[in-house]
């Protein structure tokens, strides 16, 4: 089996880098300068206590594929349809993302589509560079077939990412796993937009509030915080690389690297979306939701909107909602 990896940034090349050094056929799909760092130099994969520069194959577009091919998708939620777009549709698709709108739109187009629930602190903001934070384990990983079950290929890519530093299983509801982490991520788009100032928590948990509520009128399960914290245990703690801990969550580094884009239509606009299906507001998911985009397209760096303002915005549009 060789693993296809579409998008080697944070998640993708600290997946990758780690099942290559586990012995696992793996080659990288990078694009522009990404690309070229990882092809001349290889993949600087950062850990709390090592570097390593792996050479791991790394391709800029579809190469010639294998029967035994397993893709797995690791862009943002925004490039996923792009990305899978020139692939072949008999593989098997593995959506290593947050949100939850990837497996349907991979099911749309592929046969045997599977989904993971990630846990796992990386950044990527320098071409060829992948940090992994996450000490013992560089993250958690659920996998299941989508829209549920385990079958041998969730046994087996579970098990090949369990022989590598992952804390992984296959689990028959990887999608509930999903949700419960898609509330967690209701937060990026506060961190990105005001940084670690003090007054985010209060908005992050506002937002989560908001989506608990319109996950329920959906009717759809999640986790609870305490369920992902049993799970996790201690098996993947952030520590520092270098003596600097992580900047910021993958929507923040959306920011720090200009990108243009960012993840927020798929996770505060995941809570809108449903919100408006099921007739519930979501005014706070959908400043944070407006906000993050605008905040990308315009190339601001993370943490330029003041918590106060973004506090504001928010209070208006609930009263607006609320007359
Ligand atoms: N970072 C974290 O700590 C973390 C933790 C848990 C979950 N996640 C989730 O994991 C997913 C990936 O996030 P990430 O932080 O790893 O993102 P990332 O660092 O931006 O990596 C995504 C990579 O995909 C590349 N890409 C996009 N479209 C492509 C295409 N058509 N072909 C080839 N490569 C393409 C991007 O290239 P460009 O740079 O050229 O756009 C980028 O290198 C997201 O759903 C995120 O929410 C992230």
């Amino acid at each position: 089996m060789r693993y296809v990896i579409i998008g080697a940034g944070a998640v993708g090349g600290t997946i990758g880098g780690e099942l290559f050094r586990s012995g696992q056929e793996v080659l990288l799909v990078a694009r522009g300068a990404h690309h070229a760092a990882l092809r001349e130099g290889g993949l600087r994969l950062l850990t709390p206590e090592s570097v390593e520069v792996l050479q791991v194959p790394c391709a800029d577009s579809p190469v010639e594929t294998r029967d035994d091919d397993v893709l797995i998708v690791a862009t943002k939620s925004q490039d996923t349809i792009a990305a899978l777009e020139p692939w072949p549709r008999h593989l098997p698709v593995v959506c290593a993302q947050n949100g939850v709108a990837n497996e349907a739109m991979a099911l749309r187009r592929f046969e045997r589509v599977y989904g993971v629930c990630v846990w796992l602190p990386a950044a990527h903001l320098e071409p060829g560079v992948v940090a992994a934070y996450g000490w013992p384990y560089a993250g958690m990983l659920q996998v299941g077939r989508y829209p549920q079950g385990v079958d041998d290929l969730a046994e087996r890519l579970a098990a090949d990412l369990a022989k590598s530093r992952f804390a992984a299983e296959a689990v028959p509801d990887v999608m509930r796993w999903k949700y419960g982490k898609l509330l967690g991520n209701l937060g990026n788009a506060v961190e990105a937009l005001c940084g670690h100032a003090d007054g985010t928590a209060e908005l992050a948990e506002r937002a989560r509030a908001e989506g608990r509520t319109v996950l329920s009128a959906a009717g759809l399960a999640h986790t609870s915080p305490q369920e992902e914290r049993d799970k996790r245990g201690d098996q993947v703690d952030l520590r520092p690389i270098g003596g600097a801990p992580r900047g910021g969550g993958s929507s923040w580094q959306s920011l720090a690297r200009g990108t243009g884009s960012i993840e927020a239509d798929y996770l505060n606009g995941e809570i809108v979306l449903l919100g408006r299906l099921h007739g519930v507001p979501a005014p706070v998911n959908e400043v944070l939701q407006r906000e993050a985009v605008r905040a990308a397209r315009e190339k601001l760096p993370p943490g330029s909107l003041p918590v106060d303002r973004l506090r504001e915005l928010i209070d208006e549009r609930c009263a607006a909602v609320s007359r």
